[in-house]
């Protein structure tokens, strides 16, 4: 992979790279499309990685379909597949993490303690192996995307870190891998998670500030809408993970289990 993209640097082209787990939608696609928009050529990373699943999560039943995943990334424009395996990421006797403080210490990181040291790992260690000029990576992961926007910056890696819009159902349901598992009830109930959302993108353009107050009623709109546990629903700077500021952009950020199946979501509210 590494000496592919050295050549392909010292004849000139530019690389842009799209890393995933693979079981790809169209919400992966379109950063795939966007990667080839920016740059001449497009890599995709296939790699469910192991250090960013806790040990009760669902790493053993992650969706997987190489073939599928193969075909879908030609049509969308990808030149090249890197697909590794376990032992080529990962000796036996890998220590070496890195850590990004602070942002990683709510939302997700709260309910999964390890699991942005290990993306921020397996990051660093795809973009030296790729060595991208760009790297598209989704919305629908806000924390994820600014962490890596901090790792790249703190680190000085010589990526651009592009964000692309989240991708929907038509009900609002935001695309994911892990949609595969809600049974027909919880897909319906799912799409609540966006107009819970919507409720209250509505209310912050009715002029409403008082956060902790439309967190609470935002839970109560969508517990009366479908059967789940809400892991969390924050509203904090879009940028800092920090709480609101003033004429700042806010991210509503949302984490709701369907049984066993976490799904998350999030908009950047806006008047
Ligand atoms: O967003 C994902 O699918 C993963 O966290 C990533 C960025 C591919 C790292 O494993």
């Amino acid at each position: 992979m590494s000496e592919w993209s050295r050549e392909q640097h010292r004849s000139g082209k530019t690389i842009g790279f799209v890393p995933t787990m693979g079981y790809l939608h169209e919400g992966h696609l379109s950063l795939i499309r966007q990667a080839k928009e920016l740059c001449q050529l497009g890599v995709v990373s296939i790699y469910v990685n192991p250090t960013q699943f806790g040990p009760n999560e669902d790493l053993d039943r992650y969706p997987r379909d190489f073939e599928r995943d193969e075909q879908l990334c030609r049509s969308a424009g990808a030149d090249v597949i890197f697909y590794p395996d376990n032992r080529e990421m990962y000796f036996p006797d890998h220590f070496t993490w890195v850590i990004t403080e602070q942002m990683t210490q709510k939302l997700c990181g709260l309910s999964r303690p390890d699991h942005f040291r290990g993306v921020t790992t397996i990051v660093a260690k795809l973009f030296n192996i790729v060595q991208p000029d760009l790297a598209v990576f989704g919305q629908k992961d806000a924390q994820q995307a600014l962490v890596i926007k901090r790792m790249v910056s703190d680190l000085d890696f010589p990526v651009q870190i592009v964000v692309a819009p989240i991708v929907r159902e038509a009900d609002g349901l935001a695309l994911s891998s892990r949609n595969k598992f809600l049974d027909p009830k919880q897909r319906r109930e799912a799409a609540s998670i966006y107009q819970t959302i919507q409720f209250a993108d509505r209310e912050y353009k009715k002029g409403r500030r008082d956060f902790a107050v439309l967190a609470r009623q935002a839970g109560e709109f969508l517990n009366n809408r479908a059967e789940c546990r809400i892991d969390y629903i924050e509203f904090l700077d879009a940028e800092s993970l920090e709480s609101p500021a003033a004429d700042r952009p806010v991210l509503m950020a949302v984490a709701v289990y369907f049984g066993q199946t976490r799904l998350i979501d999030n908009l950047i509210l806006s008047d």
